[in-house]
């Protein structure tokens, strides 16, 4: 028993040092490992369904099983030849970090619970912030991911808004908008009619002169057109919207425009991704999520408001047993800029990775991104039984075995997955299925993204 839950110095240096060093095995091999398993889930629930221990058990034997049974169970995001969905690179100054937060529980919801977190927090917003573009009177915070991200913004947009009143106020986004967008819209009380899905161009970008029209028909019937949600980068193709004509048009006809740059606001730290990127800088709200390409540990969201006034509009309630939290004006209150009161520090991550390896090396980590992916894009072009169906754009590609129907593309997906050598994924497009790639981990080499083409070809050729 121990029911302080107590280590002595030297316990916890000797198990703190066993996870570090079990860290340090699985990330400096990691590209000698398979890209990840999946568990039969038969075996791994029967195995994972016993009632709490009343007795403690040896933590070097548990970390063992964790290792094996509950690690190598998973797909690694962090992998070098992962590139389904949105990799997580991640990085190992983010990790140590996570472990400091975690060691000291920071608490980062009011100036009087993390005054220091605070001042860092605040700091590394202001470093989205003049990256992104935004005036100085945008504000934000971090949050967990791109969800919440866009949660808290379009909470921020339906209060500055529309205050109390929902009735018929309408949202308009394209049929690419990554689905957290609807979820949140859900969570947010709008039902399922107030939503404009508003199908996107041949290039998978929202269209202004669609978007108009049906601003303007839902006018005319008396509906409140209130909110535009643009695309920095989806997750299907790498499409980013026209920013700043919609930013024009929601500006004349005072919509609130926020852009969903969770996956690709971060390419705006590079010279190529800024130029895509124009127009950016002139959304009401932001999210963008520094545990996808710009390389922190999950979880790590973060979401900018030009105004930063309106956050505290849309979040601050004063209860009595937080008063003394709230004493001075000067002292920044996080809790009163989100959802959350109890929050952990995510914002350090960031800043100590930014710190230690400087800007300098994240901007050639993310143009790696566009290297990679135009890397695949030219092997492709050699490869005649292959279709590019969307080109490379923001790190990500789509592409088809030209003899392939829907059934082929998902059967090849497990087949890669079987082989075990890279991750790759599918999606549809205009209703066809075929394979996706997003090589963004700037730890990737050409010969990895050569070889997993090659494997692909290989895998789709086979008998
Ligand atoms: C464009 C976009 N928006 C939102 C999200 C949701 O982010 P999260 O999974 O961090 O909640 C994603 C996730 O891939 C995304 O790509």
């Amino acid at each position: 028993m121990n029911p302080t839950l107590e280590f002595s110095p030297e316990q916890m240096r000797e198990y703190g040092y066993r996870v570090i060093d079990q860290i340090v095995r699985h990330l400096s091999a990691l590209g000698e490992q398979s890209v990840g398993a999946k568990a039969n889930p038969t075996e791994i629930l029967a195995r994972y369904h016993n009632p709490p221990p009343e007795e403690g058990a040896d933590f070097p034997a548990l970390l063992e099983q964790i290792e094996i049974e509950v690690l190598q169970n998973t797909l690694h995001v962090n992998h070098p030849r992962f590139f389904a969905y949105v990799p997580g690179p991640g990085n190992f100054i983010g990790a140590m970090a996570d472990a400091l937060v975690s060691g000291y529980n920071v608490f980062a919801g009011t100036w009087i619970g993390g005054s220091g977190a605070a001042a860092i927090e605040l700091e590394t917003i202001d470093w989205m912030r003049s990256l992104c573009g935004f005036p100085e009177t945008a504000g934000g915070l971090f949050v967990s991911g791109g969800t919440m991200a866009n949660l808290t913004a379009l909470a921020v947009a339906r209060h500055a808004k529309l205050g109390e009143d929902m009735q018929d106020a309408m949202v308009y986004f394209s049929d690419q908008t990554h689905s957290s967008v609807e979820k949140d819209l859900r969570v947010l009380g709008f039902p399922r009619r107030q939503l404009r899905k508003l199908p996107s161009d041949g290039e998978f970008r929202l269209r202004l002169d669609t978007l108009r029209s049906e601003v303007e028909a839902d006018l005319t019937v008396g509906k409140r057109p209130f909110c535009v949600i643009a695309n920095a980068g989806t997750t299907n193709t790498g499409a980013v919207d026209p920013l700043a004509d919609i930013a024009e048009y929601c500006r004349a006809e005072g919509l609130w425009l926020h852009i969903d740059g969770a996956y690709g606001a971060a390419a705006v730290i590079c010279d190529r991704g800024k130029s895509l990127l124009a127009g950016l800088e002139l959304a009401d709200s932001l999210s963008l999520d520094p545990h996808k390409w710009l390389f922190q540990p999950f979880e790590c969201g973060c979401v900018l408001v030009r105004d930063k006034a309106q956050l505290r509009n849309a979040f601050q309630v004063l209860p009595e047993y937080l008063k003394d939290a709230h004493g001075v004006s000067s002292e920044l209150n996080f809790t009163d800029h989100g959802i959350q009161l109890t929050r952990s520090f995510q914002a350090l991550k960031l800043w100590l990775s930014l710190k230690t390896f400087g800007l300098g090396s994240f901007r050639k980590a993310v143009e790696r991104g566009f290297e990679l992916v135009e890397l695949v894009e030219s092997e492709l072009q050699k490869m005649p039984g292959w279709e590019i169906v969307s080109k490379a754009q923001m790190g990500v590609i789509c592409f088809r075995f030209r003899q392939g129907d829907d059934a082929f593309h998902l059967s090849l997906v497990q087949k890669i997955l079987a082989d075990g050598y890279a991750l790759v994924t599918s999606t549809n497009l205009n209703g066809r299925t075929m394979l996706r790639m997003c090589p963004i981990n700037p730890r990737t080499t050409d010969e990895e993204i050569v070889e997993t083409l090659r494997r692909v070809d290989r895998l789709a050729t086979a008998p």
